[in-house]
């Protein structure tokens, strides 16, 4: 299903990135994978179909740029995954803290920059007459509050930032698959729970009780609905939100 399809992943070098890189290369496709950093992608170099492109996305000529180095090099696009994750050195500060420059930089670098993708992949797949895909990472925190005693006495928050740029995805997403549905470009996001990233044992016992049996996940447990996404199995499901989460939001 998935041989000649060619897919941009952008944060291709972090968490969910990798693992969907490698999922997509063990299926077939073509895929070009994105990332201000190389170095956990650099041995998925190995193949004509599988590329590396170093860019900072939060650069409009840059995502311009990486479409049109996609088109020359594989004839098409069928879709792109965004799964870089933008955020400033001092992100995750404390919100009576938070600064100004802070802010407007982060709703930029997430937000803004995944209308701005939006904007040039759409006008691309409207050009080239391409039913094409567009999948963003939206978050649980984007679909509820976050839930606060979890992270009481710990050195860990969730920034009221992330929460509304992960509202924010999860808006963009319904609108412009509203906006192009006569088009069939057909736009969807996930919304995963927290993944395992040496979270303290105390915030991972909270968060268990919260979930099923599973809790914090793996970038694997993520990877499978943007599978879904891309195929032919989802050709009507447009707009969408897909929660990941083992329960937590329940
Ligand atoms: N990890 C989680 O617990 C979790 C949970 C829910 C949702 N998400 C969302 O999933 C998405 C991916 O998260 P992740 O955990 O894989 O993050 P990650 O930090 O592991 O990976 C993000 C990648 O983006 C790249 N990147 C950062 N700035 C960039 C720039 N300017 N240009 C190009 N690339 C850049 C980084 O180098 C990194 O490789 C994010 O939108 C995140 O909010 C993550």
């Amino acid at each position: 299903m998935f041989k000649n399809k060619v897919y941009i992943i952008t944060g291709a070098n972090g968490r969910i990135g990798l693992e969907l890189s490698k999922h997509l290369i063990k299926i077939g496709a073509k895929i070009v994978m994105t990332d201000i950093k190389t170095n956990n992608i650099k041995s998925l170099n190995n193949n004509n179909n599988h590329l590396i492109k170093k860019i900072d996305i939060i650069n409009e000529k840059n995502i311009q740029h990486l479409i049109k180095m996609t088109h020359k090099k594989f004839n098409k696009i069928d879709g792109i995954v965004h799964c870089a994750y933008p955020v400033t050195k001092d992100w995750g500060q404390i919100f009576e803290k938070l600064s100004p420059k802070s802010l407007k930089e982060n709703l930029f670098n997430q937000l803004g920059v995944s209308i701005l993708i939006s904007k040039q992949i759409i006008k691309y797949f409207i050009k080239n007459k391409i039913s094409g895909k567009i999948i963003y990472i939206s978050s649980i925190q984007g679909v509820r509050p976050p839930k606060f005693e979890h992270y009481r006495g710990l050195k860990m928050s969730s920034p009221i930032e992330y929460s509304v740029i992960k509202t924010g995805i999860i808006s963009l997403t319904s609108y412009l698959a509203k906006l192009y549905k006569k088009n069939k470009i057909s736009i969807n996001c996930v919304s995963p729970g927290g993944i395992k990233d040496k979270q303290p044992k105390k915030f991972m016992k909270r968060y268990l009780q919260t979930c099923g049996l599973k809790g914090l996940l793996n970038p694997k447990d993520i990877v499978g609905t943007i599978i879904f996404l891309l195929s032919k199995n989802s050709e009507y499901i447009n707009g969408q939100n897909i929660i990941i989460d083992d329960g937590w939001s329940l």
